[in-house]
């Protein structure tokens, strides 16, 4: 699989969705998920920073546009196109693709800061998906908060439902 015939992405981005593709590959397969499974991880991994490049995009408009890219384009999986759409701030109403590129795209190992960390949590994600779930969302949302960000209504409900399970 690789980024869509209509991406518009920079080489390190290339890179970094390489990487994430890879770190999910690895979930998949010690998770032992369907090929099926699989597969919807991946386009959505791929789908998720296709237009982040793109002249009109930014932090939180990329993802909703590569969905819509992605669902005029043919996609149509729901799990996939609302993984891609809301990776940059959280969604309470995701399945499992959704909640493994936003796991992926944040541990994967090209990104510079608290290597360590994320690189014990991305090993724990097999066995304790949902804690280190919870856990890189309080450290996603934290940097959020500290930098004083507005806070997306999707990313707080996205919380609520983490911490209320
Ligand atoms: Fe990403």
């Amino acid at each position: 699989m690789s980024l869509p015939a209509w991406a518009v992405a920079t080489p390190a981005r290339r890179a970094h969705v390489a990487r994430v593709a890879a770190l999910a590959e690895r979930w998949a397969e010690a998770l032992g998920v369907t090929p099926a499974e699989r597969v919807r991880w991946l386009r959505a991994v791929w789908l998720h920073d296709a237009l982040r490049d793109a002249p009109a995009a930014d932090e939180l408009a990329h993802g909703p546009a590569s969905a819509a890219r992605a669902a005029a384009e043919g996609e149509t999986d729901r799990g996939v196109l609302d993984a891609v759409h809301y990776h940059s701030v959280g969604y309470a109403g995701w399945d499992d693709v959704g909640r493994m590129l936003y796991l992926a795209d944040y541990l994967e190992p090209g990104r510079t800061f608290d290597a360590g960390v994320r690189a014990e949590l991305a090993a724990r994600v097999p066995d304790e998906r949902d804690a280190v779930l919870r856990e890189v969302a309080r450290r996603r949302i934290q940097r959020m908060v500290s930098e004083g960000w507005r806070l997306p209504p999707e990313t707080a409900d996205f919380w609520n439902a983490l911490v209320s399970r």
